[in-house]
């Protein structure tokens, strides 16, 4: 997968693409590339954003920077760039990103990423660039950088490679497997410390039972989570 992000602040991204699991997917093929919008900006001083019109608080990231950003960097006009890659706006109001969505984008052979700073994107941007326009929760972080790289993590570590087991990304928390459940609990040696003892099913080598119980913890969870009764 070859991915574009375009921000204010590239710099950050080079912490996460040296974290092992990027790097492992990195070197398998796929590509993460910053551009900084200040490079591209037609304006001077590096002007990329603007006070709102109609008044308020906070800046807008500019149509025109984006559109000379995305034009300078793909050679096309950005209004047909969506027909040929999803082009994501990170945005607190956006597509809640879960699972599915994840999934989803995992199966994409390109994505570029728009990252918005201060109060975030000139409509324009969304209404005439985007394909999609996706949030990480329900509060405000101060720019889409953070988001971005949630994304990035959560899609990455799906591809083939970013893991050290095959099977590691299959079985887990939220996936189709487990019903769309949180994943059961799991525990490691010492079997017993503080007293506090491992499940005795978990270490009997039963693999049906352990299975089954694992599957009625999944369950539990997610019942949990959603307020059900019976959910402990
Ligand atoms: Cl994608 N951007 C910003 N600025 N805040 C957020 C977000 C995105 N998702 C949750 N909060």
């Amino acid at each position: 997968m070859n991915i574009d992000v375009f921000t204010l602040f590239p710099d950050w991204f080079s912490w996460f693409s040296s974290q092992r699991h990027v790097g492992n997917v990195l070197a398998s093929g796929s590509s993460l590339e910053c551009i900084n919008l200040r490079d591209h900006t037609p304006l001077s001083g590096g002007q990329v954003d603007d006070t709102p019109f109609g008044g308020g608080a906070g800046m807008v990231l500019r149509v025109d920077v984006l559109d000379s950003a995305l034009r300078g960097h793909y050679g096309v006009d950005p209004v047909e760039l969506r027909s040929s890659r999803r082009v994501i706006a990170l945005a607190p109001g956006g597509r809640l990103l879960d699972d599915e969505l994840v999934d989803e984008l995992a199966l994409e052979p390109a994505l570029t990423l728009l990252c918005g700073r201060y109060e975030g994107f000139d409509e324009r941007i969304i209404e005439h660039f985007a394909s999609d326009v996706v949030s990480i929760g329900r509060y405000v972080l101060s720019g889409g950088e953070l988001a971005a790289m949630v994304l990035c993590d959560a899609v990455l570590r799906k591809l083939p490679g970013a893991l050290g087991h095959v099977d590691s990304a299959g079985e887990e928390s939220f996936s189709a497997a487990l019903e769309g459940n949180p994943e059961y609990p799991h525990y490691t040696r010492p079997a017993v410390y503080r007293g506090w003892r491992v499940p005795e099913i978990l270490l009997s080598g039963h693999h049906e039972r352990i299975e089954q119980w694992r599957r009625e913890r999944s369950r539990e969870r997610g019942a949990a989570s959603r307020g059900e009764p019976g959910g402990g």
